[in-house]
């Protein structure tokens, strides 16, 4: 037991193999089994919700935590955060804002939003309120995932050194990184909502 609490890995690991018989034992006792698309669905659907609460935990915590504290931080601590925070929680959203994408695409088809009939033998019918509250979400949550890549990583390269430039630029970065992790935080609330209500209303 102490050796699986001493890795992060190792207690994710932990966490699937009790998810997994979780999952094994709900579908055994709902009595009619699950087909291979059924299991697709649920397990994109884990994966999607599993990603979007690191992407959204990594937004909540640059706005309430990360800036605030570079903010308040003396030089050698901000050069701390700077070179063994900043550059692993900007991994972090990177990464999982890909996986987000990516099973949200997923999602898409298995639930019928899109192209449903190439997998159902018709198409699925969802009302249209619903269709407006996954599409709104959906345009919300690319728009969050152009902020990550063409503003906050490209402004965070510069702010890290990675790329070079002088201090207005830097500075200029800075401040275009703060702006759009702000924007991603007012965004992450909508998004959320609509895909709840999309999935669940
Ligand atoms: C910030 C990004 C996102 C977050 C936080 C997010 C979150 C969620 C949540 C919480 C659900 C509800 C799961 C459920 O209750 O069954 C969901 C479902 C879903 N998401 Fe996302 N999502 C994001 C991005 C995306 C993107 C970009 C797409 C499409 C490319 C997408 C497509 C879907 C689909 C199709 C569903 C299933 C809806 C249904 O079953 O009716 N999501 N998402």
């Amino acid at each position: 037991m102490a050796s699986l609490l001493q890795s992060p890995l190792k207690a994710l690991l932990a966490g699937v193999a009790i998810a997994a018989a979780l999952l094994v034992a709900t579908l055994a006792g709902t009595g009619t089994g699950i087909d291979a698309i059924g299991l697709v669905a649920v397990l994109t659907r884990w994966l999607h919700v599993g990603a979007g609460i690191i992407w959204l935990g990594m937004i909540w915590f640059v706005n309430w935590i990360q800036l605030v504290a570079i903010a308040e931080a003396d030089q050698p601590a901000r050069g701390a955060i700077m070179k063994h925070i900043v550059p692993r929680v900007a991994a972090t959203f990177r990464h999982t804002s890909h996986l987000t994408i990516a099973t949200g695409a997923v999602l898409l088809v298995t639930s019928g939003y899109l192209g449903g009939s190439l997998i159902y033998s018709s198409a699925v019918f969802i009302p249209t309120s619903r269709n407006i509250a996954m599409w709104a979400a959906t345009l919300g949550a690319l728009v969050m995932y152009m902020f990550v890549h063409m503003m906050i990583w490209p402004g965070l390269r510069v702010v890290l050194g990675i790329e070079k430039a002088d201090a207005d630029a830097v500075a200029a970065a800075r401040a275009k990184v703060a702006t759009y992790a702000r924007l991603n935080l007012v965004l992450a609330v909508p998004v959320t909502l609509g895909m709840i209500v999309a999935a669940h209303a």
